[in-house]
């Protein structure tokens, strides 16, 4: 147990490939302590947050926020570049070199993938990856494979299904890689063109079973937890391209009665139509808790990285 807190200390989290199975667990592990989110102030008293947001978001850097306040830390940074020195020319590495003199830890969300190891090689500070570009975000990953532990028990023999914008979408790259290193069988159901980027495909199907479908109707019945996603239209070159494949997906009811009974539904969040507002209110809906849990798994790996003494 120890030994497994000293592997976080001052480290960065850019990666989820980066963190060995048992490495994952004990995050969520460390999670389950924050999860009634009171009496936590002791924990990070002093320490300074910094977080550069680059791109849009909610839940990311709103529960980084909270849960450094929850530990007793203070935050700084922008959740908009153009309230930042980047408006007036200045390059990320230089915005990084700076705001590491500033704070103890700096959680960044980039456009452009690799941007976050780009700036973890410049800070002293640890960075963690709140997204780059349609690479990776492992932090949502942490707070999915806790939702999946919490609300269905355990990863062995699990069947889910990723369903949406499998090629730009950053949380599937990542879910799907951690998800690897247990006995699980994988379904990737998109639009041709919105397909798992090969190279990841390959290398996940070493490791699980995946398929891969074009119509979430026809593997339904297979499914644990479908996994959707919202296609990443900031992402398309041709606005075209977005055209031809929005709205060409959802889950609703009749999903529902096609599925088994209990199945999970997941979504990272924001939905913009993935998701019918009449399975809202459905035992099968998970992705309002699934975004709380946003919160103690980033005080546990905010804990850890910081190294306070629990
Ligand atoms: C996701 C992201 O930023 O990749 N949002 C999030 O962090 N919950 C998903 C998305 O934007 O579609």
């Amino acid at each position: 147990m120890k030994e497994l807190d000293t592997a976080f200390l001052n480290r960065d989290i850019l990666s989820i490939d980066e963190f060995s199975k048992e490495e994952l667990m004990h995050v969520l592990k460390t999670a389950e302590q924050f999860i009634d989110q009171r009496n936590h102030a002791h924990l990070l008293p002093g320490k300074i947050m910094a977080t550069l947001f680059f791109e849009p978001s909610t839940r990311t850097r709103l529960s980084f926020e909270a849960a450094m306040k929850r530990l007793g830390g203070s935050v700084i940074g922008f959740s908009d570049w153009k309230d930042s020195s980047v408006m007036k020319g200045e390059d990320l590495i230089d915005t990084i070199t700076v705001v590491d003199g500033y704070a103890d830890v700096i959680v960044m969300r980039h456009p452009q993938d690799g941007s976050a190891a780009l700036a973890a090689k410049h800070a002293k500070c640890p960075v963690i990856n709140g997204g780059d570009g349609s690479n990776q975000h492992p932090t949502q990953t942490f707070l999915d494979l806790f939702t999946i532990q919490r609300e269905h028990g355990s990863f062995d023999n699990l069947t889910v299904g990723f369903l949406g914008d499998l090629k730009y979408g950053r949380t599937v790259h990542s879910l799907a890689t951690a998800l690897a290193h247990f006995p699980v069988k994988m379904y990737f159901i998109s639009p041709e063109s919105l397909r798992m980027p090969k190279k990841l495909l390959e290398h996940l199907s070493k490791k699980a079973e995946c398929h891969e479908a074009a119509d979430v109707m026809e593997v339904a019945s297979k499914l644990d937890i479908v996994y959707a996603t919202r296609i990443q239209q900031e992402r398309f070159q041709f606005e075209e391209d977005f055209r031809r494949v929005k709205g060409s997906y959802h889950l609703d009811k009749k999903f529902l009665a096609n599925a088994k009974p209990n199945v999970k539904i997941m979504h990272p969040l924001p939905r913009v139509g993935e998701i019918k507002h009449e399975i809202d209110e459905t035992p099968n809906a998970l992705y309002f808790k699934q975004a709380h849990y946003g919160l103690p798994v980033r005080m546990a790996l905010l804990n850890l990285v910081l190294g306070a003494s629990r």
